[in-house]
């Protein structure tokens, strides 16, 4: 079996493969002699038998393979990520084991519903996925420049991705947020509220990934080596500063430059000021999920900082552009499931949702349960394991008992735990129990609390931005439902949002709602009857 103790740049370098020189051969070597196609007679037809025809013709006709079902539009690059401090006391994760320790990086920036020759500055979610290449496998953060998301049960992603892609009949807009069907269901699924206002202020248009930050969004666990284990959210945070575009220079930029961002980050990189970005975690004891009168399952509410401060574990570096945008930052498959020793999930139900969609999509996008071995998705660490065959199978496996538990192979692949004992991915003292249900748990049930509290930490400005958004987006509208249905949203995140949205859409906002408002300085509302932290 192959193992490689590479970093990934030389894995790549490995498959390099330079045209520049030798004379031009066919797919199984032979010396191609020139560039025509054979004919029967010099005006005659070409002939079934011209494999190199064929092959060059069908290699071609193949060169696409399906873009992401979401996220489709994007750009990556590689770098270095290097931990502060030996973080043993949080994790066992091995990336985070000693001050200096360097692991290779690779990231892809995106946008979520545009197709992949859709415009750069679209206002929309952006995506913020990082590889960490660790010595103990490899570790992806699927994140977003937003620290919520739009539902918090993943069986709702396909009717999200629905309303915001193009309409079926047309395939118009490409933009996510600008038709009917996108503000239809944010109107009816109120938790889509506290991303959407993220989204409707700078955050749907930034200036470049260079200034964004990221979040890895749902809860997550770090687990240290003797099993005991914390609650975390991630976080990475723009060295370069945060900013972004406003709504008339994202349109124009549209126009002039579809490839903005794309070209951002690549320039900044081939001049030599790659983008750094801090990684840090906000750590919460296990029994502290439901102590700050949210639940921290649900991926629509933030943590406030002021309650709980980031803890700044490392730096991110990227300082070199990918050689082959196919091979790299295409073939690229994160999955929130890439964790490492010293890293477990959450029972947030968007994020179980996750864990089969990405391993079940990629199969799709590749043709095969292979695409692990692609040069770019390759780990550092060694794989020994009975996998077997299948399309695109690249290794030559020289076991012949592939299977566990055996006597003839004197038991190998051993398990971890019969060997290092470091074989743990779950944190060993999770607990779950509890009924069948069809429903969420009631701790999910404040929509209006934490969009609120995003509006109001807002200076005027930024308020009149958001306005502004909201505005220019909902006049596209042609439904009054639907215009209505906002408005009352609206209205329970905010009285005064409301009465000057209704007002550049010609209509009355709704009296003021009081069931919806509480003092504005919590970080949701009392639903476990406890009294609440005060920010
Ligand atoms: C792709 C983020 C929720 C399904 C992506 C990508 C990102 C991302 C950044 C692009 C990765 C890349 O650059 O290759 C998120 C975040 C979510 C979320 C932050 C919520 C917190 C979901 C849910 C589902 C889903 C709930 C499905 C149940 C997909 C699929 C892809 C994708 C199918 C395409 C993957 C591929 O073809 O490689 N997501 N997503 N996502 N996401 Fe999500």
């Amino acid at each position: 079996q192959r193992r490689d103790d590479a970093p990934p740049a030389d894995i790549l370098e490995k498959y390099k493969v330079d045209d520049s020189k030798g004379y031009m051969s066919s797919d199984v070597g032979g010396p191609i002699g020139d560039q025509a196609s054979l004919r029967a007679g010099g005006r005659g037809p070409t002939l079934l038998e011209d494999f190199i025809f064929r092959q060059k013709i069908q290699h071609f006709d193949h060169e696409r393979v399906p873009e992401r079902a979401v996220h489709a539009r994007g750009a990556g690059a590689h770098g270095t990520f290097t931990s502060y401090a030996d973080w043993s006391n949080l994790t066992a994760a091995s990336f985070l084991s000693s001050a200096g320790k360097k692991t290779p990086v690779f990231v892809r920036f995106s946008t979520v519903a545009g197709s992949r020759g859709s415009a750069d500055t679209a206002r929309d979610v952006h995506g913020f996925a990082t590889r960490f290449y660790t010595d103990e496998g490899n570790f992806d953060i699927v994140g977003n420049n937003i620290p919520v998301f739009f539902i918090q049960d993943a069986i709702q992603f396909p009717d999200l991705i629905h309303a915001v892609k193009p309409r079926p009949d047309n395939e118009i807009p490409q933009a996510a947020t600008a038709h009917d069907s996108a503000w239809d269901f944010f109107s009816s699924q109120p938790s889509t509220l506290h991303t959407l206002f993220w989204a409707m202020a700078g955050n749907g248009i930034p200036r470049s990934y260079r200034h964004m930050d990221g979040f890895g969004i749902h809860t997550f666990r770090l687990v240290k080596e003797d099993g005991s284990s914390k609650l975390v959210k991630w976080h990475w945070k723009t060295r370069q500063g945060k900013a972004s575009l406003v709504w008339e220079e994202a349109q124009a930029v549209a126009g002039k430059n579809a490839d903005f961002h794309r070209q951002d980050l690549w320039d900044a990189i081939e001049s030599g000021n790659g983008p750094e970005w801090e990684l840090g975690v906000q750590v919460v004891d296990e029994d502290k999920a439901l102590a700050f009168g949210f639940d921290l399952l649900d991926p629509t509410k933030i943590i406030p900082e002021e309650l709980v401060p980031i803890t700044p574990l490392g730096l991110m570096k990227l300082d070199r552009n990918p050689t082959n945008y196919f091979a790299e930052t295409e073939q690229i498959m994160f999955q929130p499931g890439h964790v490492v020793r010293g890293i477990d999930f959450s029972e947030d139900p968007l994020l179980q949702g996750r864990l089969f969609s990405y391993l079940d999509t990629q199969l799709n996008r590749n043709g095969g349960p292979n695409f692990e071995q692609l040069p770019i998705n390759m780990p550092r660490a060694p794989i020994h394991n009975n996998n077997r065959d299948g399309a695109g199978q690249t290794f030559i496996h020289t076991n012949i008992y592939p299977y566990s538990p055996n006597t003839l192979n004197k038991g190998y692949p051993l398990q971890a735990n019969q060997t290092s004992g470091r074989g743990f991915f779950t944190a060993p003292g999770r607990r779950v129990t509890g009924e069948l249900l069809r429903e969420l748990s009631p701790t999910f049930n404040d929509h209006w609390s934490q969009p609120r509290l995003f509006y109001n930490s807002l200076k005027p400005v930024e308020q009149q931005f958001l306005i502004n958004a909201i505005r220019f987006e909902t006049s596209h509208i042609r439904s009054t439902t639907v215009k209505q249905n906002v408005l009352a949203q609206l209205n329970r995140v905010s009285h005064d949002v409301a009465v000057r949205v209704a007002a550049a859409l010609g209509l009355e906002a709704p009296a003021p709602d009081d069931t919806y408002y509480h003092d504005n300085k919590t970080a949701g509302l009392s639903i476990f009857g406890e009294p609440l932290p005060t920010i």
